[in-house]
């Protein structure tokens, strides 16, 4: 027997239980599929365990899109206040961290469990894949677990990101089938690898964390740099990522707000006796300055003004040329992906075959860290939610 829905989403991930919901309590018949053991496995581990659900103050510019202008109508249609109205009746405790990034008290589980409830008019199946897909006036879907038929089809499967999460290239594979093009996949939000060179002075680093402004062309962010044992990472690093070009440099000051070249010229008259590690741990954490003091033992007195300068200038501007990134594994999502050139922005339907739907991470637009993600994943869940 064939069973028939309104709806199929495939994928049970932020974008396909939100989805979901919301056309389930518009009363349509809606079927989620997932071929994972359980949903919303990167809602658990999001924001530490503690899901950094949205950010108080979103816009497309927080976005990174071959059309900057895509995002804004499902954006303007579900914005942050509405999330968290949502997360204010169910009782979830919530506080801002920083830059305005919402996250739980509690658990990620709670913005879980809130996602289940809104959405139990649905039918949940787990551990179930698409082996076919067609359109012949409806959405006929050969499953692991038999064919269901939808007059709509959400594919709400995400990105290439953390593949032993479940994620696969569905999205795309279900776009080029309906004749829709993607923008290539690409890991954004990522920590940065770097050669065996400098790799050995990051590794010496490891552990140490410093607020730096990076930048590359106009781009910039003002979070903390993180050195590891393979390079860099830290929220400046996976911002800076998502805008990188293979093969790009990028800037770090590592001394935001101040002009180095001046402040280690006067702290050679107004501290002529102390040594430039000391001077520098006044600005820089205590390993670093160690670092960027190197072998150096003279005073600052006796230090000429040419090396003061050459340090401040790269203080300010330390250029790093990464080799590459550490890949899908670990990325925390992925740029790219189905082109919203043929989708209609409101409602993330397809413009060449009415009743498709594509959303959240699996779409070409990709926010910076912060709750961005998420933000459009409710806010694009809620577009074709409301649109089938
Ligand atoms: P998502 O990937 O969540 O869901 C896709 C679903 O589709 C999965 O359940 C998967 O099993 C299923 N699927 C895939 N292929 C399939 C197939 N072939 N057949 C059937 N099902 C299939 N964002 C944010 O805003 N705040 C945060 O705190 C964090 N933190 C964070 C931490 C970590 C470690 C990661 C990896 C990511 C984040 N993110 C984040 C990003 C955020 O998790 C991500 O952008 C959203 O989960 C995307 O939601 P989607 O529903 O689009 O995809």
């Amino acid at each position: 027997m064939i069973e028939s829905f309104d709806v199929v989403v495939i994928g049970a991930g932020a974008a396909g239980l939100f989805c979901a919901g919301v056309a389930a309590r518009r009363g349509l018949r809606v079927l989620v599929l997932d071929h994972g053991p359980e949903p919303g496995r990167k809602i658990l581990i999001s924001g530490g365990g503690r899901c950094n659900f949205t950010n108080m103050k979103v816009g497309a510019e927080n976005f990174l899109s071959a059309n900057p202008h895509f995002s804004k109508s499902a954006l303007a249609g579900f914005t942050p206040k509405d999330f968290i109205a949502l997360v204010e009746r169910y009782g979830i405790a919530y506080h801002e961290k920083t830059l305005g990034q919402l996250f739980c008290d509690g658990s990620a589980r709670q913005i879980l469990d809130m996602l289940l409830d809104l959405c139990a008019g649905a039918e949940l199946r787990l551990g179930v894949g698409v082996r076919e897909m067609s359109h012949d006036g409806g959405f006929v879907l050969e499953t692991t677990r038999g064919v269901v038929k939808a007059g709509n089809l959400v594919v709400a499967t995400g990105g290439l990101s953390i593949p032993k999460l479940g994620a696969t290239g569905f999205a795309y594979e279900a776009a080029k089938r309906f004749g829709h093009g993607v923008v290539p996949p690409r890991p954004a939000l990522v920590p940065l690898t770097f050669g065996a060179q400098d790799v050995a002075w990051m590794q010496e680093l490891a552990g140490v964390s410093a607020p730096v402004r990076i930048s590359v062309g106009k781009i910039r962010f003002e979070e903390n740099l993180l050195f590891t044992h393979r390079g860099l990472s830290g929220p400046a690093v996976l911002q800076i990522s998502s805008y990188l070009a293979p093969g790009a440099a990028f800037e770090v000051d590592f001394c935001p707000g101040l002009r180095a070249e001046e402040m280690l010229l006067e702290a050679k008259t107004r501290r002529a006796k102390a040594g430039l590690k000391a001077v520098l741990g006044e600005h820089l954490p205590a390993r670093l300055a160690a670092h960027f003091a190197g072998a150096e033992t003279r005073n600052m007195a006796d230090l000429p003004d040419k090396t003061l300068r050459a340090l401040g200038q790269k203080l300010n501007r330390f250029s790093f040329a990464p080799t590459g990134s550490e890949g899908f594994a670990k990325a925390e999502v992925t740029a790219g992906g189905v082109d919203t050139t043929e989708l209609v922005s409101k409602s993330c339907e397809s413009r060449k075959l009415p009743g498709l739907f594509f959303i959240g991470e699996a779409v070409d637009v990709t926010g910076w860290l912060g709750g961005y993600n998420f933000q459009w994943a409710w806010a694009s869940g809620h577009a074709a939610g409301q649109a089938i």
